[in-house]
């Protein structure tokens, strides 16, 4: 059963994008007609999640194309590393934005000798793959992580991975609707996911929209509900994932990972394979995005601190791996010992 809505839907040249900002109180969309339109989005986050980030910035390396193309050869070259750069530092977080850019530019060069239109058509094309691949890796990775769900299990998720954080049906929050879907009689404790409230406003959607039983909770509730046994497993995102297994993800997922080894809770991770970072050994090395002190100061419109109080605000943390119980992808479920996991499925990616 597929969403009501589409997070990322290209019309007439322009991509239309769900207002996340607005939801659930208002469903609005978003027009992006130049690259710079796109670049605002995901740094706004009008549209948020690491798959659905990358499948966004594939159509921005398409518009910036479409709008440098009266450019000649090198004049056309510098404007379009240029806005692939801009693009890329959008958000420095989640790596499938630059995988998606990565394949944009490299198809590209691929196809540069060929005229300008025909060059023009084959990016759109390969932005619509990057699409429509992304909603079938997410089912696929769903059929498989959904073995991981014990019937009339009680499962904790963070964030919101689901249709909104994608290009369509989600990782972690496919994983349970696909349980749902097969009778598994679950029920759901969403996190509020302080502090933008992805899970109040957003999971708490999806999860209602599919009329899965599901309560929300404030981010502070997880700990009490794990140490009294009443959470079966956890199932969050990834922003990156590294070649140790490290799993960066949104800011509280360190903090639950722990809960989950002291209470021994299984602890997944749903990505998919182009969350994983196969060049980057821990997660020490990931940078991690700090955003605005008004999403801490303020809830809405409503300011909560004092006016010019300091306030440290980074948006993920990195999961140690020894806290994870596995990386749930569209090619399996990866396990500990996660470096050799990881370096065979590269390895098995390359044939
Ligand atoms: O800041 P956000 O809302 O983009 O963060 C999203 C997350 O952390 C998700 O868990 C992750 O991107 C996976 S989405 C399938």
């Amino acid at each position: 059963m597929d969403e009501s809505f589409k997070t990322i839907e290209f019309i007439d040249n322009t991509l239309i994008l769900i207002d996340q900002r607005l939801l659930p109180q208002k469903v609005e969309y978003f027009l992006c007609k130049t690259f710079l339109d796109i670049e605002f989005a995901i740094r706004d986050m009008v549209v948020r999640g690491a798959p659905a980030i990358g499948a966004t910035a594939a159509y921005g390396v398409y518009l910036a194309a479409y709008e440098f193309q009266s450019l000649e050869g090198s004049q056309f070259e510098k404007k379009f590393d240029e806005a692939i750069t801009f693009l890329n530092n959008s958000r420095p977080t989640a790596v499938n934005l630059v995988w998606a850019t990565k394949i944009m530019k490299e198809k590209y060069e691929s196809v540069k000798h060929e005229n300008k239109n025909r060059v023009l058509e084959i990016l759109l094309h390969l932005a619509h793959t990057i699409k429509e691949d992304d909603i079938a890796i997410n089912k696929e990775l769903s059929k498989i992580g959904s073995s991981v769900v014990p019937q009339k299990a009680t499962i904790l998720t963070h964030c919101n991975t689901g249709a909104l954080a994608t290009a369509g049906w989600g990782t972690a929050l496919g994983i349970i609707k696909t349980a749902f879907y097969e009778n598994k009689e679950i029920f759901v404790y969403a996190d509020e996911t302080r502090p933008r409230l992805q899970g109040a406003r957003l999971t708490a959607w999806e999860l209602q929209q599919a009329n899965i039983p599901s309560t929300l909770i404030s981010d502070s509730v997880a700990a009490t509900l794990i140490r009294d046994g009443k959470i079966d497993v956890v199932i969050l995102g990834a922003d990156r994932v590294a070649s140790n297994g490290d799993v960066c993800n949104k800011i509280g997922t360190f903090m639950l990972s722990a809960l989950c080894k002291m209470y021994h809770v299984p602890f997944y991770s749903a990505a998919p394979v182009s969350t994983i970072d196969f060049a980057m050994k821990s997660g020490g090395e990931i940078i991690i995005e700090e955003r605005d002190a008004r999403e801490v100061t303020f809830i809405g419109t409503e300011q909560i601190a004092p006016t010019g109080f300091n306030v440290y605000n980074p948006a993920f943390d990195v999961t140690p791996h020894a806290h994870v119980t596995g990386i749930i992808t569209e090619k399996g479920i990866l396990r500990a010992p996660f470096n050799e996991s990881i370096e065979q499925l590269r390895i098995s990616l390359q044939k």
